[in-house]
């Protein structure tokens, strides 16, 4: 059903519409395709609220304005029972309201399938667990929150493609089988190929750098995996990340593209989503300000904020969930940390020229306890010092020889970074949890459905 595609009907003017259209058929008939979502009857009157995908509507069925059948039909019907419903569009009577401001009087009525009443939809309006819920996600996909909440997401991916589009950036699809580790051993997903082993990808990362010395500005954007043992509210096993690859750029440039991505981001999906948003209960007011530049912390003085306020960190560990929640909290909007210790980070990160111990690395911390939602920085060039850190980080050295490649032929200065989609949608959406970001959710404990 395509978008203001109207069909005509027998016996004349029949639109087939949308309900995210309605209004604009005020007066007209107009035919709904979709499914039940409650029901309330009276004696004479039975009211529908009719959901289509776009939206919600109700409709009502007025015992004496419709053939007995339609009326048996419409009273017989069970929640989620696909249907198409034909009638009159209404503005809705002073004083009630109703979504998009119309409704629907009734005139014909064709169930598609009823569902059983022996067997009625599991997710009812009553309140269920989470676990139950998650069970049910692919019939849970249709309530109305976990709707706009994927409903924001196709916006932040959109907005996020239409950025680097935009820019001169050139999109590269990046492999998901991989011979070797990107962000280190602990977290790869090992699948037998073939004779071999292959991981499933952590990050598009260094075939983007290959990409970069082709095309100059890349980005990937793909489903990567890593198989953390983390229960946290912010980890998936499967999550999707964008990753731009700038040749010639450095960590500043990077982090200035950064903050540029997620200030278009807020503002179109405050521009597009807001009733997503107020179906959510988010509040608008701490999204609406975010503006570069954001505030720049070096590592070293996130430590020592940190520990005044009571963190036990010690300088060489990487921040923990708690850490990045404590020091967000003292700003209304995302920070930079930049120039976390090598031995904290993976083994391509280009060390500070002033200071070798640290590398031209940064993080993005989202406001109100979400965490890290980009991490990044500038890549090392050093053929050298490059084979040295694969050594250190127990890398198969063949298997990163056409990345050492890259360093043996025309080598160049570059620097990108990697966004968690599911982080940014849940710290927009205000989620307690990022599985509530993506449609089937996969975590250390869940493959299904
Ligand atoms: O910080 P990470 O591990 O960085 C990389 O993978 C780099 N290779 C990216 C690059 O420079 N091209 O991951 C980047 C982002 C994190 O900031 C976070 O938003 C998200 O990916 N992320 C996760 N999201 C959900 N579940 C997980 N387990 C995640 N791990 C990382
Ligand atoms: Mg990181």
């Amino acid at each position: 059903m395509g978008d203001g595609e109207e069909n005509a009907g027998e016996g004349g003017v029949m639109a087939e519409i949308a309900i995210r259209d309605a209004a604009h058929h005020e007066g007209n008939s107009a035919t709904i395709r979709g499914w039940l979502y409650h029901h309330r009857s009276g004696g004479k009157i039975i009211f529908l609220v009719l959901r289509d995908g776009t939206g919600l509507m109700q409709a009502i069925v007025l015992r004496n304005a419709v053939p007995p059948d339609v009326f048996r039909q419409a009273k017989e019907l069970t929640q989620e029972s696909s249907l198409e419903v034909t009638g009159i569009i209404r503005r809705v009577p002073e004083g009630k309201t109703a979504p998009g401001g119309v409704e629907m009087e009734v005139t014909d009525l064709k169930t598609i399938q009823r569902v059983p009443a022996e067997r009625p939809f599991p997710i009812s309006p009553k309140e269920h667990g989470i676990e139950f819920l998650l069970d049910q996600r692919h019939l849970w996909l249709r309530s109305s929150r976990q709707h706009a909440i994927l409903k924001v997401r196709h916006e932040v991916i959109a907005a996020t493609r239409n950025f680097f589009d935009q820019r001169g950036f050139t999109l590269v699809d990046t492999p998901i089988f991989t011979p070797a580790a990107c962000e280190g051993t602990t977290t790869l997903f090992e699948v037998p190929y073939f004779d071999e082993k292959a991981y499933l990808t952590q990050s598009g990362q260094l075939y983007n750098e290959a990409a970069a010395a082709a095309f100059g500005k890349v980005y990937s954007f793909g489903p990567t995996f890593r198989a953390e043992k983390s229960k946290t509210r912010r980890h998936l096993t499967e999550f999707w990340m964008v990753e731009p690859e700038v040749g010639h750029a450095t960590l500043e440039d990077i982090l200035v593209l950064a903050e540029d991505l997620i200030s278009e981001i807020l503002s179109r999906v405050l521009g597009n989503c807001s009733s997503h948003l107020a179906t959510l209960n988010r509040e608008m007011e701490p999204l609406r300000g975010i503006a570069p530049p954001f505030p720049r912390l070096t590592y070293d003085e996130a430590v020592s904020i940190l520990k005044s306020k009571g963190s036990d960190i010690e300088w060489g560990s990487d921040l923990g969930g708690a850490d990045e929640t404590l020091l967000a909290g003292q700003f209304d909007r995302p920070v930079v940390v930049h120039r976390y210790p090598s031995e904290a980070k993976a083994f391509y990160m280009e060390p500070d020229p002033h200071r070798p111990e640290v590398a031209l690395s940064a993080d993005v911390l989202a406001p109100e306890g979400y965490g890290e939602i980009i991490g990044g920085g500038q890549r090392a060039t050093s053929l050298e010092f490059l084979c040295q850190r694969i050594r250190e980080h127990g890398l198969p050295s063949e298997a990163f020889e056409w990345y050492l490649d890259l360093r043996r032929y025309g080598n160049f200065p570059h620097s990108g970074f990697g966004m968690g989609i599911e982080r940014v949608v849940a710290w927009i959406c205000g989620l307690e949890h990022v599985r509530e970001a993506i449609p089937f959710p996969r975590t250390i404990y869940r493959l299904t459905p």
